[in-house]
């Protein structure tokens, strides 16, 4: 029986998309969304563009695109801001980042040497590899994060924009423990006030986004809007979030293959992981302190999905190793390598070998497209807070405290799809399918 759904505001007017880091992935989906729609490309790898999603039984055929089914905002109706502590414009950037070609960089050049980011708010103590010149000053972090949001306000007026999202897809943050200034509103918005040294940059940006009413996404493995504070604001003020860590490349396959080992009852003895990678990312994650960040988000993944506690024998004891390596020549097309040490019926012994030769940013533009959207879809039906019918698009999944959070991204989509169905009224598929069968 279709129900009557959520009461979800229709998409009208422009929707600003706001980057904070205008490096290799939000060049590239700047550039994408304008190359799509010029009818350049096709937009590969987005699920709000090219998925489709089954309603009822399978005998009504109802197979509608996603973006037919629920109402999102059109490509033509996005405008894109960006904050970065270079001042290149978003064509300088991609030629810098080199994962698109000189000639669609050079074909979109207008339309990229329109976008030129904000003053950053930055610290190198942060991001130790990094230094730039565009960045604001203030004489404390309350005062850098009101200047954001003179930044969000005045980008909206100028750009006649009826909603925004933001996204974080600058470089990753040193690793940070979550501490007693993180857990409450007023100890954090006091420790905005006193300059505390343990709220980072991203914190400044989310809690800007935030206090403006605009859905914030963390594509870095950084905490970010992962803590008590941001999140409680982040509900009080009825404003959808999520993070952490856009889900590609190695942890992608990982997310991919372990659900198939484990669905089969095949053991895990180890899994070993490196990557060589040449982008400023990977100069980035070249510091130890950013890589921890990094190194925890992606060592999470086996043990969730794995459930060692449930499955002694299988994966009580499995060796689970991440490395990456900065290597200049490979720029972003990353080389990851997997060895997988399995073992089947008996205890005997198996492996498996994968060399993905991925392209980091052609991975990661998708994503943001689709989180843009889906977060701006969010806000519109009225949901607040974290946001994990998303974990699809993350390494490291925001769920309620005290939630583990789910990694098999077959489950993610289905949490995601079925979100969806709900929102419209839908029934909810749960594949049992005995009615085909009944007499
Ligand atoms: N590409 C992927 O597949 C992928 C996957 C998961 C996560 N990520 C994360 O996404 C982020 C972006 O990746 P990328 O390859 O575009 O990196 P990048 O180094 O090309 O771009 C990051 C940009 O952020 C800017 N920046 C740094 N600190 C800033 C601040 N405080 N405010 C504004 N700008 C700032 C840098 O100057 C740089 O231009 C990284 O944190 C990366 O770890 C990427």
């Amino acid at each position: 029986m279709v129900k009557s759904g959520v009461e979800i505001k229709a998409p009208e007017g422009k929707l600003g998309v706001l980057l904070v880091g205008l490096g290799a992935v939000s060049t590239t989906f700047v550039a994408g969304v304008e190359a799509v729609r010029k009818k350049k490309a096709l937009p590969i790898g987005s699920l709000t563009q090219m998925g489709t999603i089954r309603l009822g039984k399978r005998t009504e055929k109802r197979i509608p695109k996603i973006k037919d089914f629920v109402p999102l905002a059109e490509l033509d109706d996005l405008v894109f801001g960006a904050w970065d502590i270079f001042p290149d414009s978003a064509y300088e950037a991609a030629l810098k980042a080199g994962v698109l070609e000189k000639n669609l960089v050079e074909e979109l050049r207008e339309h990229l040497e329109s976008l030129k980011p904000m003053p950053a708010v930055f610290s190198q103590e942060y991001v130790k590899k990094l230094n730039g010149p565009h960045i604001k000053q203030g004489k404390n972090k309350m005062e850098l994060a009101e200047k954001l949001m003179e930044d969000i306000a005045r980008f909206k007026s100028e750009n006649n924009c009826n909603r925004l999202v933001m996204i974080w897809a600058a470089s990753t943050e040193s690793y940070l423990e979550p501490s007693e200034i993180h857990q409450s509103i007023e100890s954090f918005e006091k420790g905005l006030h006193e300059n505390d040294p343990r709220i980072a940059p991203s914190m400044i940006y989310a809690y800007a986004a935030i206090k403006s009413g605009v859905p914030f996404a963390n594509g870095a493995p950084n905490l970010t809007v992962d803590i008590p504070a941001l999140t409680y604001l982040a509900e009080r003020n009825r404003v959808p979030i999520c993070g952490k860590d856009f889900k590609t490349g190695q942890t992608l396959m990982k997310t991919i293959i372990a659900p198939g080992l484990k669905a089969r009852m095949l053991g895990l003895e180890g899994w070993y992981s490196t990557n060589i990678l040449g982008n400023r990312d990977g100069e980035v994650l070249d510091d130890p302190e950013s890589f921890k960040t990094k190194e925890e988000s992606k060592l999470s993944v086996l043990e969730t999905i794995l459930q060692p506690e449930l499955y002694p024998e299988l994966y009580g004891n499995f060796y689970h190793v991440v490395r990456i390596n900065y290597y200049p020549p490979r720029g972003d097309n990353k080389e990851g390598w997997d060895n997988i040490d399995i073992f089947g019926w008996l205890g005997y012994k198996m492996q498996i070998k994968i060399d993905f030769l991925c392209r980091d940013s052609i991975l990661a533009a998708p994503l943001v497209l689709d989180l843009a959207l889906f977060l701006d879809l969010a806000q519109r039906a009225g949901m607040k807070g974290v946001q994990e019918w998303l974990s699809f698009y993350f390494k490291s999944p925001q769920t309620a405290p005290g939630l583990y959070p789910e990694h098999d991204l077959f489950i993610q989509l289905k949490k995601l799809k079925n979100t969806l169905r709900y929102l419209r009224g839908e029934e909810l598929i749960t594949h049992l399918g005995l009615e085909y069968y009944d007499d």
